[in-house]
C-alpha cells in the first residue's frame, strides 16, 4: 500500500466526471490513504456526500457550517492535507482558484493550504482551449501548482475532444510519483534481489504441493527498494500479487527448482538478498505424467527435499548482505539465530505464528530482526511499514 498514512484532500467540483472521483477514493483510501472530501455546492447535483463518506470513511463538506451550529475549518483541513487534488476542476473553480474569489468552502480550503496541490481540468472542448482557460490554467502553474491534463476522448455533451478528466489510475500515479519522489533514494546504485510467495512442487500436471503465503511481504519489500532508489529482481512463486514499477522486474517461477535457477541468474550482480519466499521444503521424487487416479484407498507420495535457496546463497556469499525470514511456532529466538549462522546470513526477521496479524495471509506483521549481535523488536504494523523497518534496519548495517 503505497499511500500508507498520506493525507489527500479531495475537492470535487460540479462537473459530470465527478462520478469517477468514486475510484478516485476508493483507489486512495485501498492503498493506505487517508481521505477528506470537500465538494462545491454544485458537485451535489452529481454525486451525493452518502456515496462520497462511504468510500471515504469521513463525512463529506459542502458548507462553512454544520446543522448543528457546527464549524468545518477550513484552514483546518487545508493544513491537514499532505496533498490537495481538485477534481474535477470545472472551468469555474479554475477561476475562482486562480483569481481569489472565495465564495465557497472549497476555494476558502484552496486559500488556506500550504501543501502541493493538483488540479485535474474535465470541461467541454470548446471550454478547455478557450484563452480564459489556457491563461487560468497558466496562472496555477505559476502558483506552483501541477495540472493534471485533461485526456481526449468522446465528452458528455456528444463531442469528441479534450476535455475528459484524466482517468482515475492516470490520477492515482501521478500522486505515487509525487509521493515518492519526496523519498530520499538511499538505496541508489544498489541491486536487491527479492524471493517471494510460495512454490508449487507439482504431483501430478493438475495438482501441487504448496502452502498459504500470499507473497504480499515480498512485494511490499520490492515496492518500499524501488522507491528508495534501487533496481530490484524480484522472483516470485505463484501468487495474486501484482506490481507495476518501472524499477522492478517480476520473474514468476513455479518450484522451488526454477526459483533457485531464477536466484542464481542474478547472483553475482546484487548488494543485497532478501529471502522471503516461502519455499516447500519438500517435492514429490517423481512427478506422474498423467492425472493419478483415485483407485486405491490410500495414496503414498514419496518427498525428496528440495534445494535450500538461501542456504544455497549464504555459501556463495562473497559481497552480497544476506536477509532470511523465520516463520516459527516455537522456541523462535533460538530457530531464528540458528538460521543466521546456518545460513550464513548477515540478518533474520523472525515471525511467530504465535502473534495474531503476523505471518502468511494477514496484510499486517509482527516482526523481530536479528543479527548477530543486535536484536530489535517491532509492533504490529501494515507489511508497507514492517518493509520500511527491514530497509531501514539493512541500511543501517549497510552503512556499519
Ligand atoms: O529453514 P527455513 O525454511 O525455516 O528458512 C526460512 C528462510 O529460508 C526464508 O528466508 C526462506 O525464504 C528461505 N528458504 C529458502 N529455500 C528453502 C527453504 C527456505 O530460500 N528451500
Amino acid at each position: 500500500m503505497s499511500f500508507s498514512g498520506k493525507k489527500i484532500l479531495i475537492a470535487i467540483s460540479g462537473g459530470i466526471a465527478a462520478y469517477k472521483i468514486h475510484f478516485l477514493i476508493r483507489d486512495f483510501v485501498k492503498k493506505g490513504a487517508e481521505v477528506q472530501v470537500i465538494m462545491t455546492p454544485d458537485a451535489e447535483h452529481f454525486v451525493t456526500k452518502l456515496s462520497i463518506s462511504t468510500l471515504s470513511k469521513k463525512p463529506v463538506y459542502t458548507e462553512f457550517y454544520g446543522d448543528n451550529g457546527t464549524w468545518n475549518s477550513h484552514v483546518e483541513m487545508a493544513l491537514w492535507a499532505d496533498v490537495m487534488v481538485v477534481a474535477p476542476c470545472t472551468s469555474n473553480t479554475l477561476s475562482k482558484m486562480v483569481h481569489g474569489m472565495c465564495d465557497n468552502l472549497v476555494i476558502a480550503t484552496y486559500m488556506s493550504a500550504k501543501c502541493p496541490v493538483f488540479i485535474v481540468p474535465a470541461m467541454d472542448l470548446d471550454m478547455y482551449v478557450h484563452p480564459s482557460t489556457k491563461k487560468n490554467l497558466e496562472l496555477a502553474e505559476s502558483f506552483g501548482h501541477s495540472i493534471i491534463p485533461a485526456e481526449s476522448g468522446e465528452l458528455a455533451s456528444g463531442l469528441v475532444g479534450q476535455g475528459r478528466m484524466s482517468e482515475p489510475e492516470t490520477i492515482t500515479r501521478i500522486i505515487e510519483d509525487f509521493f515518492n519522489s519526496n523519498i530520499e533514494k538511499t538505496l541508489d546504485g544498489k541491486t536487491v534481489l527479492i524471493t517471494a510467495g510460495p512454490t508449487y512442487e507439482a504431483i501430478d500436471p493438475v495438482r501441487f504441493i504448496g502452502n498459504h503465503s500470499s507473497g504480499k511481504m515480498g512485494f511490499s519489500l520490492a515496492e518500499e527498494a524501488s522507491k528508495r532508489g534501487a533496481k530490484v529482481i524480484l522472483i516470485s512463486g505463484p501468487s495474486s500479487q501484482f506490481i507495476n514499477d518501472k524499477n522492478v522486474t517480476l520473474y514468476k517461477v513455479t518450484s522451488a527448482k526454477e526459483m533457485l535457477a531464477k536466484v542464481f541468474e542474478f547472483y553475482d550482480k546484487i548488494d543485497i538478498g532478501i529471502a522471503s519466499a516461502a519455499v516447500a521444503d519438500y517435492a514429490p521424487k517423481e512427478v506422474a505424467k498423467e492425472k493419478i487416479k483415485k483407485n486405491d484407498d490410500n495414496l503414498t507420495i514419496e518427498l525428496v527435499k528440495n534445494p535450500d535457496i538461501l542456504k544455497t546463497m549464504g555459501e556463495k556469499k562473497t559481497h552480497q548482505f544476506l536477509v532470511g525470514f523465520a516463520l516459527e511456532t516455537q522456541n523462535e529466538e533460538e530457530n531464528a539465530k540458528g538460521k543466521l549462522d546456518k545460513k550464513n546470513l548477515d540478518m533474520i526477521v523472525l515471525n511467530s505464528l504465535r502473534d495474531e496479524g503476523a505471518g502468511f495471509k494477514n496484510d499486517t506483521n509482527k516482526i523481530k530482526i536479528f543479527t548477530k549481535t543486535e536484536k530489535k523488536e517491532f509492533t504490529l504494523k501494515s507489511k508497507d511499514d514492517v518493509a520500511k523497518d527491514i530497509l531501514d534496519f539493512v541500511e543501517s548495517q549497510l552503512l556499519k
